[in-house]
């Protein structure tokens, strides 16, 4: 093991996270794509959004104390998550990140990984990929 390693969630810090997570709701609350999607007032998603990604980045298990197990993709089974939701959501990141300036490297490897989890998250064709 590497005597290098840094968890992400040192790397990035409290105060950062919460920035970033309130940089990307307030773009979540004024997408198209999203905004039928999520509910109007996004204070309690904010919150718990900063608990999972505490975790999701080596911290405290923030979000499993307080919500249990995430089983993320069964809590998003819900909402419809089509493609075009899954690549609105990384661009209202993208964005985000760009807003709070992370350190390049660690915004490469977190935003990689945000990637394969939006992706994963997605349970419904787009509306004009149905099958008739
Ligand atoms: C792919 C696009 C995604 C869409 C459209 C989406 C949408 C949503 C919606 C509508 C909610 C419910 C909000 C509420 O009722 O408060 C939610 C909750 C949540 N999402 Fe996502 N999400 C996406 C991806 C992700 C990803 C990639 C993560 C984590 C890396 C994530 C983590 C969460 C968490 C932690 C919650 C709160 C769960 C709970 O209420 O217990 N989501 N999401």
């Amino acid at each position: 093991m590497s005597p290098n390693y840094t968890v992400p969630y040192d790397e990035i810090g409290a105060e950062k996270l919460e920035q970033l997570m309130r940089a990307f709701y307030k773009r979540v609350a004024v997408h198209p794509v999203l905004i039928p999607i999520f509910p109007e007032d996004l204070t309690e998603t904010i919150r718990k959004q900063i608990q999972f990604q505490t975790q999701y980045l080596g911290g405290p298990n923030l979000f499993t104390e307080e919500h249990g197990h995430p089983m993320m993709r069964a809590r998003h089974m819900n909402f419809a998550i089509t493609p075009d939701a899954a690549q609105a959501w990384l661009e209202c990141m993208h964005e985000a990140m760009d807003e709070v300036e992370l350190a390049p490297k660690f915004r490469e490897i977190y935003y990689k990984r945000l990637v394969l989890t939006a992706h994963h998250m997605i349970n419904r064709p787009n509306i004009d990929e149905g099958e008739n």
